[in-house]
């Protein structure tokens, strides 16, 4: 395992160096789940590719850019990654960042082992969530990732990134978002979800939401690049994630990429989740 975050690291490292200097634009063709790539879409995934299939723990991997996995002949742990999360906002220059999920004997809920998220931002940090969640900085003159601080979520937060496209909400859904900036929330929602559960887990509280809706019943978020691996950094951390009704990672993946309903927080609002979903999609 910690052969994986070490080259992790080294992935992270030459991943933020492509969008300091790469072209921005966008490629030709679609991924997988039907989204536009962009160019660095491609240069972080050949990446992530080139340093996980030098691990020898790693015996598979698969991306949100790929139609199916890369496997080797040994090893024992498979990786699902997201290699740029949030590329849509790359042009404009926002956070963007790369999810990835370690797997053992299956890509379901319950075989994640651990999970790692590098936010691209004014400054890298990296993520990482094993039994305890730790905060890594990357310090640019060293080219090393310095341990910042372990990471807790506390019972309730002040902050709400509801996701999805607000014309499609249930109507549901939309009372609860509603109630909440009622009760005094504040919008932080960047569109990149790396940036905002990033903010929402250093900020030790608070709600981000990618609901099912009218148009796509079962979200956009995809289980195993994005959803489990945050559930696990989240729930390691002291937090909840749900899909409205269970618990994330007791969901099973039936095809690489599924995507599901989402919730992320702390104790207070997702149990409002919970309540506002009871009987309901
Ligand atoms: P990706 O760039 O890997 O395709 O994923 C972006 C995701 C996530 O970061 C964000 O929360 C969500 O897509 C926003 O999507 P919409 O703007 O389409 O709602
Ligand atoms: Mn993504
Ligand atoms: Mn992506």
């Amino acid at each position: 395992m910690t052969e994986i975050i070490e080259n992790i690291k080294r992935a992270a490292i030459e991943i933020s160096e492509a969008i300091k200097t790469q072209d921005t634009g966008k490629v030709e063709t679609q991924n997988s789940s039907g989204d536009i790539q962009v160019k660095l879409d491609v240069i972080s995934d050949t990446i992530v590719e080139k340093y996980m299939l030098n691990t020898s723990s790693v015996k598979e991997i698969i991306s949100e850019e790929k139609e199916s996995p890369v496997t080797k002949e040994r090893g024992k742990y498979m990786v699902a990654y997201d290699p740029l999360d949030g590329s849509s906002l790359i042009d404009v220059d926002l956070s963007v960042g790369s999810i990835f999920g370690i797997y053992e004997n299956g890509y379901n809920g319950e075989n994640i082992k651990a999970a790692i998220y590098v936010v691209y931002g004014p400054r890298v940090e990296m993520v990482v969530a094993r039994d305890v969640v730790e905060l890594f900085r990357l310090n640019e003159k060293r080219g090393e990732f310095e341990f910042i601080k372990e990471l807790k979520l506390q019972n309730k937060g002040k902050i709400l990134g509801p996701g999805g496209t607000q014309k499609h909400w249930y109507p549901y859904h939309k009372e609860m978002i509603d109630s909440l900036f009622q009760e005094g929330y504040r919008l932080r929602y960047s569109g990149g979800m790396v940036p905002d559960l990033h903010q929402i887990l250093l900020k030790e509280g608070g709600l981000f939401a990618y609901p099912g809706t009218t148009d796509k019943p079962k979200g956009k978020l995809r289980k195993l690049f994005e959803v489990f691996p945050f559930a696990y950094v989240y729930k390691k951390a002291g937090g909840y994630a749900v899909d409205g009704h269970k618990d994330l990672l007791s969901l099973k993946a039936e095809h690489y990429h599924d995507t599901t309903p989402c919730f992320f927080g702390s104790e207070y609002e997702i149990n409002r989740v919970l309540e506002t979903y009871k009987g309901k999609k």
